[in-house]
């Protein structure tokens, strides 16, 4: 099988299991019901899930305890990219190839929406305590990391950093651009990585190389969203680009330039495969996705 064909069953794999966590569309809060599913449900490549269920398999996990975890990371995400797109906030019409949530629901739902999903996440998650009652110490651990990576010294953090940084104009402050891409995106995926762990019962050093493969791929992974918002194509991104400059944002592409950004964007991904490689964590799966994703286009 190609790997391209590995992907896509992986995706079709977790689209599965976050589906059928997702909320009926009935009764009297139906409207925000279906603005959660309709913002869930667009598409997006479905890494974050995809990366903790992988971390799971390769820590030795084979149950089911992973899947409400999974489906719980997606709509985390989800939400982040709803209010991210808000008027208040980046005031983005496209996402995903449709109509972001504010746009096809209105400004309010989208709010709702988004809290909505955020909160569901972890009632979500919680489901795993019935589903696995021999592991409640490693579920009340994942939830630990899941809420603080999500929250204020997480996501988040790095979104008000995010904000407050804007049309400053050449004004690069480098320390304030690693702590936003840190934490605005990398957090999530460290997450992924982390929970996928510490779910399979990883040791503390196991899971710990998980944070910094998140760190190293998330960052990687934020500095090649900041090449694409200037040289990405609207349709296979499926989201605006010119998003970053109609904002005057501060990005790694305006702090450093096009070249260099590519060129971190590599150097990060190749820490991130020598700590796969290392024997215990050897993960091919894992190393072929954080390969592909350096020249991915969308
Ligand atoms: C978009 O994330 C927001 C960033 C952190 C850059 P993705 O590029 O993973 O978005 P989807 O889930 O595929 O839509
Ligand atoms: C967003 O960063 C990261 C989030 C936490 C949502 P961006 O604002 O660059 O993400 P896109 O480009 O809109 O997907
Ligand atoms: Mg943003
Ligand atoms: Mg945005
Ligand atoms: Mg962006």
């Amino acid at each position: 099988m190609s790997f391209d064909e590995k992907l896509s069953a992986r995706v079709a794999e977790v689209e599965q299991i976050v589906s059928s966590y997702l909320p009926k569309e009935e009764g009297y809060q139906k409207t925000v019901l279906e603005a959660m599913n309709y913002s869930v449900l667009a598409g997006g490549k479905r890494l974050r899930p995809m990366m903790m269920q992988e971390a799971y398999r390769l820590h030795g996990g084979d149950g089911k305890v992973i899947e409400p975890f999974m489906a719980a990371i997606e709509m985390i995400h989800t939400y982040s990219l709803v209010h991210d797109d808000l008027p208040a906030m980046d005031n983005d019409q496209y996402r995903r190839g449709k109509l972001t949530t504010h746009a096809a629901y209105g400004e309010a739902m989208a709010i709702l929406a988004g809290d909505g999903l955020l909160n569901y996440a972890f009632e979500t998650a919680c489901k795993a305590f019935e589903i696995a009652p021999g592991v409640h110490t490693a579920i009340g651990k994942a939830l630990t990391v899941l809420s603080r990576k999500a929250g204020i010294y997480g996501m988040i953090g790095g979104q008000v950093a995010d904000v407050e940084a804007e049309k400053k104009g050449l004004r690069i402050d480098e320390d304030k651009l690693m702590f936003i891409h840190a934490h605005k995106t990398a957090a999530l995926i460290e997450a992924s990585l982390m929970c996928g762990a510490i779910l399979a019962g990883a040791s503390g050093e196991d899971v710990r190389d998980m944070e910094t493969v998140g760190y190293n791929i998330g960052l990687a992974f934020q500095i090649q969203d900041d090449i694409l918002d200037v040289t990405g194509n609207e349709a296979e991104l499926g989201k605006p680009i010119g998003s970053d400059e109609k904002n005057d944002k501060l990005t790694y592409v305006k702090a450093h330039g096009l070249t260099e950004a590519a060129a971190q964007v590599e150097k990060l991904s190749a820490e991130a495969i020598a700590l796969l490689q290392k024997n215990t964590l050897q993960d091919d799966f894992l190393i072929e996705l954080t390969r592909a994703l350096v020249h991915r286009t969308k």
